[in-house]
C-alpha cells in the first residue's frame, strides 16, 4: 500500500477544518483509554479510570493565550504554539494508578509522547498535582494522515477536588487571591496529598489481605 503523505498541518487553513481534525484526536485517545480501562478490567478485575472528561478550547481562550505568548492569532501559529486545544482529562482512584495509565498511554506504539511534567513529584507553586502528557496521534484522512496534539490530564480524585475548587476561587479573585487564600490552598494541598497516600496504602493492605485470604 502507498503510504499518506503529510504528517503535519501545512495545509490546513480554515477554522472548521482545524476544530473537526482535533474532535477526531479526542475521539481517538478517548477510544484507547476506554480500551486500555476495559482490558485492565478483564485482566485484573479492577478498574483504574473514575471518569474521562474531554474537551476541546474555546477560540476566545486559543487567541488569549496566543496574545498572551506575543503571537499573531493565525491557524498555523495555534497549531504550532497551542498545545491543549485538544484536553483529556483522566480521573483514577489512586496515585498509583496515575502513572500505570500514563505508561500504558507511552506504550501505544501509535501515539508519540512529546512532553511530560510531573506535577505529583513536583506540585506546583499554587500547590497543583497532577501528570500531564502532551502525546500526537495520527489522524487517517481519504487523503492524508494528520499527527494531532492531545494534552492528556492524569490525577486522582482527590486532586482533580482541590484543582477544581482552587481554579473557582482563583477566578472569584481574578488570579490575585489575598495570600491566606494562597496559603490555605496549599495547606489543603497537602491534606489532599497525604490522604491519597493513606488511601493507597489501606488499599495495599486491603489487596494484601485478600491474597492470603484472611477472612476479617
Ligand atoms: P496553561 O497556559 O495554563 O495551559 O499552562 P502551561 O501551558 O504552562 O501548562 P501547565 O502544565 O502548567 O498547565 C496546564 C493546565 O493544567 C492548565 O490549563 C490547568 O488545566 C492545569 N493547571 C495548571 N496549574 C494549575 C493550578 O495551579 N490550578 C489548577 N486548578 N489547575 C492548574
Ligand atoms: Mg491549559
Amino acid at each position: 500500500m502507498e503510504s499518506l503523505p503529510l504528517r503535519h498541518f501545512k495545509e490546513i487553513n480554515n477554522w472548521d477544518t482545524v476544530i473537526f481534525i482535533y474532535n477526531a484526536a479526542l475521539k481517538e485517545i478517548g477510544t484507547k483509554i476506554d480500551i486500555l480501562n476495559d482490558e485492565f478490567q478483564h485482566r485484573h478485575k479492577y478498574n483504574p479510570i473514575e471518569h474521562v472528561k474531554s474537551r476541546l478550547k474555546q477560540p476566545e481562550s486559543i487567541v488569549k493565550k496566543l496574545k498572551k505568548h506575543g503571537y499573531e492569532s493565525t491557524i498555523e501559529n495555534m497549531v504550532k504554539y497551542i498545545n491543549d486545544i485538544a484536553g483529556i482529562r483522566i480521573t483514577c482512584s489512586f496515585t498509583s494508578d496515575i502513572y500505570r495509565i500514563a505508561e500504558m498511554i507511552a506504550n501505544q506504539d501509535d501515539l508519540t509522547v512529546l512532553s511530560i511534567k510531573d506535577y505529583i513529584k513536583y506540585p506546583k507553586e499554587s500547590g497543583y498535582q497532577s501528570y500531564h502528557m502532551i502525546v500526537t496521534v495520527p489522524i487517517f484522512l481519504s487523503d492524508s494522515v494528520i499527527d494531532t496534539k492531545v494534552e492528556i490530564q492524569i490525577r486522582t480524585i482527590a486532586q482533580d477536588f482541590w484543582a477544581t475548587l482552587e481554579h473557582k476561587i482563583y477566578y472569584k479573585f481574578e488570579g490575585n487571591a489575598p495570600a491566606y487564600i494562597s496559603r490555605e490552598l496549599r495547606e489543603c494541598a497537602r491534606m489532599v496529598s497525604h490522604l491519597d497516600e493513606r488511601m493507597l496504602r489501606l488499599n495495599e493492605a486491603i489487596s494484601e489481605s485478600k491474597e492470603r485470604g484472611d477472612a476479617s
